[in-house]
C-alpha cells in the first residue's frame, strides 16, 4: 500500500516542469536494533510559493518558518528555543524519484550535514500545532554528597567520536586488547566507555536490556575488569537518548541498580530529550535525581554531566553529584572546532574545577584524522592545562607512533593529572597568541605559548601574568628538554596552529 501511495506520489510530484505538489505528511524512518525506529516527519502545506507546517521527531513538534518552494527546490528554517536561547537551522529540499530529500543543517542536531529521504505517506494536511505538553517542575534538590571520585581528571576511552552507532561489544574488547598493548592502559587510560546505541527495550519489570550488539554486559564488565580496565556506560534523563534509543526516564534507581548489577564504573548523563518532558530550570534537580541514585546503587560509579553546559551547568553541577559535566556542544575532528571550544568556551571556568569535580571540553579527537599533528598536539597540551578529562576519541586497535606518542606523553599527562587540580587560566593574548598557564602541586607551573595564527609567530610567558616570582628554570615538554634559568620571561618561535608546552620551576623550590 506504502509503494503504491508512493509511486502515486511520484508520479504527481516530478511532472517535468512543475512545481512539486509538497502538501502532505512525509516520513523518514531509520531503523535501530530490536526493532527500534527512529522516525521524523514533516507535515506540509504548499500554497503557491509558500511552504508551511511543522517537523515532528523525538525531541517534539516544531513549526517551520519562512518555507519557500520553487521547482523542485525548497527551503526554510527552524527556529529553536535553546535554554533561553534563540537557535535557527537552515534546511533545503529537493523532491526527487526517491521522495523529498532534505538536507539536514550541520548544526541542526542529529544526522547534520546529512541527507534525509522523507516518503511521502498521505496527503492529510497539517493540523494545527497543539499547545506543547506542560513539562514537569521539580523542587529544588538538596545537594548530593561527593562519591569520592576521580580526584583527578578521568582518562579512558570513549566509542563516540570514532564509532558513533558502530559500538559492540566485540568492538569494546578489542578496543581494550589493544589499550593494554600500546601502552594506553599503562598511561593512565583506565576507563572504556559505551556511548549512545547500547540500549535495547525495557523487560516487563522495566528492567533496561543491552541490546542485540551487547550479549552479555556483566561478561564485558567482568572482561574489562579481568584485564585492570573499568566500564563507563551511558544514558539519558529523558525518555530516549540523542540517537534516540530507551532513556532513564522515570527508571532513573531501576537503571542505576542494574548498571552497577552490572559492574558499569561511570556512567555519562546526556540531557537531550529531557527537554520534552522537565521545564529546564529543574534541570539542576533532574540531574542530582540520578547524582543520588548512582550514591544508593551499591558500586562506585563516576558521575559524568553531558548537558552541554547550558543553564550555568558548571555552577551547580558539583553539587547535582556530577564528577565531570560537559562545558561545550560536541566536539568535531577539525581545528575550529577544537580551537573554539578549548580557548573561547573554557574562558572563566577554572573556578569550578577541583579534585573530584571538573569541567569537561568533550573527548578527544586525536588519531582521527582531521587536524594535523601539530594542531593534536595543542589539543592534548590545552585539554591536559585546562584539568580536562582526557577520553581518547579514537580507534585503539591500531594506532600510528605518531598519536600514540602524543596521546600518551606522560609528561603532558602529569600536568592534566596534577593533584592539586587547578585548571589553567588564560594569562595574556595578543591577537592569535595566548598563554595559558596553571600551577602545579610541586610550586611550579605549566604554561602554554599558543599561535592560533596562520603563520609562525614568537610568544612569549611572562612570569609577571603568570604570578611567578624570581628567576624559573625552564623545560619544553614536548621537546624533552631543559632550555636554561629565565629571569622573567621566556619565549620561543611557535608554528601556525602549534604550541610550545612548557614546566617552570622557580629557583629555591
Ligand atoms: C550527544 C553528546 C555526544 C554523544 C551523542 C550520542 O550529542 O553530546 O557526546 O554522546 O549525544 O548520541
Amino acid at each position: 500500500m506504502k509503494s503504491f501511495l508512493f509511486a502515486i506520489s511520484c508520479a504527481l510530484l516530478v511532472f517535468a516542469g512543475q512545481a512539486a505538489d509538497l502538501t502532505g505528511h512525509w516520513v523518514a524512518s531509520i531503523s535501530l536494533p530490536h526493532g527500534q525506529t527512529r522516525e521524523t516527519s514533516l507535515w506540509l502545506k504548499a500554497d503557491g510559493d509558500l511552504l508551511t507546517g511543522y517537523m515532528s521527531n523525538n525531541q517534539g513538534d516544531i513549526a517551520i518558518s519562512h518555507g519557500k518552494i520553487s521547482g523542485n527546490e525548497i527551503s526554510f528554517e527552524i527556529i529553536r528555543d535553546y535554554f533561553g536561547e534563540e537557535r535557527k537551522a537552515e534546511y533545503t529540499g529537493t523532491v526527487t524519484d526517491e521522495g523529498l530529500v532534505l538536507h539536514m543543517p550541520a548544526a541542526g542536531g542529529r544526522g547534520g550535514g546529512r541527507d534525509l529521504t522523507f516518503k511521502h505517506v498521505s496527503n492529510e494536511l497539517p493540523k494545527p500545532l497543539p499547545p506543547p505538553p506542560p513539562k514537569i517542575q521539580l523542587p529544588p534538590a538538596k545537594d548530593v554528597p561527593y562519591n569520592g571520585l576521580a580526584k583527578t581528571p578521568p582518562m579512558g576511552w570513549n566509542s563516540w567520536n570514532k564509532f558513533r552507532n558502530k559500538v559492540s561489544d566485540e568492538l569494546v574488547r578489542q578496543v581494550a586488547d589493544g589499550m593494554i598493548r600500546n601502552g594506553m592502559k599503562d598511561a593512565g587510560y583506565i576507563y572504556v566507555n559505551i556511548d549512545d546505541t547500547w540500549e535495547g527495550t525495557r523487560d516487563e519489570q522495566g528492567n533496561i536490556r543491552p541490546n542485540e550488539k551487547f550479549p552479555d554486559m556483566k561478561a564485558l564488565a567482568d572482561y574489562l575488569h579481568s584485564k585492570g580496565l573499568k566500564l563507563g556506560i551511558y544514558s539519558s534523563p529523558g525518555p530516549k537518548t540523542c540517537a534516540g534509543y530507551e532513556g532513564s526516564f522515570k527508571h532513573e534507581e531501576q537503571d542505576a541498580k542494574t548498571f552497577a548489577a552490572w559492574g558499569v564504573d561511570y556512567l555519562k548523563y546526556d540531557w537531550c530529550s529531557a527537554t520534552q518532558v522537565y521545564d529546564y530550570h529543574s534541570m539542576p534537580a533532574v540531574y542530582a535525581m540520578m547524582g543520588e541514585a548512582l550514591l544508593h546503587s551499591g558500586r562506585p560509579i563516576v558521575y559524568s554531566l553531558c548537558q552541554y553546559g547550558v543553564f550555568h551547568g558548571p555552577q551547580w553541577a558539583a553539587k547535582a553529584g556530577g564528577n565531570l559535566w560537559r562545558t561545550t556542544g560536541d566536539i568535531s575532528d577539525n581545528w575550529n572546532s577544537m580551537s573554539h571550544i578549548g580557548f573561547d568556551l573554557q574562558l572563566d571556568l577554572a573556578q569550578y574545577a577541583g579534585p573530584g569535580h571538573w569541567n569537561d571540553p568533550d573527548m578527544l579527537e586525536i588519531g582521527n584524522g582531521g587536524m594535523t599533528d601539530t594542531e593534536y598536539h595543542t589539543h592534548m597540551s590545552l585539554w591536559s592545562l585546562l584539568a580536562a578529562p582526557l577520553l581518547a576519541g579514537n580507534d585503539l586497535r591500531d594506532v600510528p607512533s605518531n598519536i600514540l606518542e602524543i596521546l600518551t606523553n606522560k609528561e603532558v599527562i602529569a600536568i592534566d593529572q596534577d593533584p592539586l587540580g587547578k585548571q589553567a587560566k588564560r594569562v595574556a593574548k595578543d591577537g592569535d597568541l595566548e598563554v595559558w598557564a596553571r600551577p602545579l602541586a610541586n610550586g611550579g607551573y605549566a604554561a602554554g605559548l599558543f599561535n592560533r595564527g596562520p603563520a609562525t609567530a614568537k610568544v612569549t610567558a611572562r612570569w609577571s601574568d603568570i604570578g611567578l616570582t624570581g628567576k624559573a628554570q625552564v623545560h619544553d615538554v614536548w621537546a624533552h628538554a631543559d632550555r636554561g634559568v629565565m629571569a622573567d620571561q621566556f619565549s620561543a618561535d611557535v608554528p601556525s596552529h602549534g604550541v610550545v608546552l612548557i614546566r617552570l620551576k622557580p629557583e629555591g623550590k
